[in-house]
């Protein structure tokens, strides 16, 4: 059955190669999970080659750990090890990739510069895809040459297990892009929604308000590991710390900041917020709450 939105599975394109800009965490867990599943080549560039081969150093670990597991035959991540590759040089790496995403710092500048630079080297029939996980994609693509081959293609952490894959289609994307977006996603193993254009798109806009109840909860003076400890009865995978610590403080409150000048009434930069990011310190410590972070 055609996910809601999606367009006709016949207009969407093969993906023979993917590029994949930045070798943080996430873009790290993205090249692995295209390598795995599409099985195609798949390059990582970054900044420095200290960035590049950290992402690959991630890459070889995880597919070791997959074996270790008995997830993954040694004939099968020995083929696996030889798709993951990584350069600084994007104009040799990507010359020739079909599909490329983006998993940068998340500010729009830095996104438009990216692909200002992709657009430069790449085909103009190259989809380009960005993990942007509150921008507006269509602000993103203003000033591409070929906008319509943009879409928003936004994974979860952790990359490998979360199923929900949030497809955005800005305003200048066409019907090739978004069926081709449909059909990776497909062959992905991810469940594809198609959302909105608008800031944090649904799980991230969500999550941020989560989020903003728990630190309005400690800024109103509960004590941190009530806070934290509240929702058990709910059952959810993580407590709500842990969950933001698996995002990254720091970055969840950049979302929340972003929600904020878009919703002034409903999103609130709280205290603690900017406490917890300024501590800089995991916040539990051995499965303990640290109380001393607020
Ligand atoms: N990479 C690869 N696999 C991982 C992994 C990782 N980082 N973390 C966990 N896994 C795998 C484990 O290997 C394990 O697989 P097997 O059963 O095959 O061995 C499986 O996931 C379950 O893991 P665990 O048994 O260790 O632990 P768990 O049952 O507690 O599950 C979890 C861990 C899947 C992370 C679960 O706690 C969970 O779903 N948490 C919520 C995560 C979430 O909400 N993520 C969204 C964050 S928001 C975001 O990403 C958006 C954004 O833009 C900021």
């Amino acid at each position: 059955k055609r996910p809601a939105g999606a367009p006709d599975r016949s207009l969407a394109r093969d993906v023979g190669k993917v590029g994949v800009v930045g070798a943080g965490l996430m873009a790290s867990q993205l090249a692995l999970l295209f390598a795995r599943r599409l099985e195609v080549p798949v390059v990582i560039t970054d900044l420095d080659q200290e960035r590049v081969d950290k992402g690959l150093a991630y890459v070889q670990a995880e597919i070791a750990k997959s074996v270790a597991k008995g997830r993954l035959t040694e004939l099968k991540a020995a083929k696996l090890r030889t798709l993951v590759t990584g350069t600084v040089d994007k104009a040799a790496g990507f010359a020739d990739a079909d599909f490329v995403i983006e998993a940068v710092f998340e500010e729009l500048g830095v996104k438009k510069k990216v692909w200002a630079e992709i657009e430069e080297i790449v085909s103009p029939e190259t989809i380009l895809a960005t993990n942007t996980s509150s921008l507006s994609v269509s602000a993103m693509g203003a000033d591409l040459k070929h906008p319509e081959r943009l879409v928003g293609f936004h994974f979860f952490n952790p990359v490998a297990v979360m199923p929900l894959l949030e497809i955005i289609r800005a305003e200048h994307t066409n019907d090739v892009t978004l069926a081709t977006a449909f059909a990776l996603g497909k062959q992905l193993k991810k469940s594809c929604v198609l959302v909105k254009d608008a800031p944090a798109f649904v799980f991230n806009r969500i999550l941020t308000r989560f989020f903003g109840e728990i630190y309005n909860a400690i800024d109103l003076g509960t004590p941190l590991e009530v806070a934290n400890t509240a929702l058990d009865p709910l059952g959810l995978p993580m407590r709500p710390l842990e969950l933001l610590q698996l995002v990254g403080p720091a970055v969840a409150a950049h979302v929340g900041k972003t929600m904020h000048v878009a919703y002034p009434e409903r999103f609130k930069v709280s205290p603690s917020m900017e406490k917890i990011v300024a501590a800089g310190q995991p916040l539990l410590v051995d499965d303990e709450i640290n109380p001393a972070v607020v």
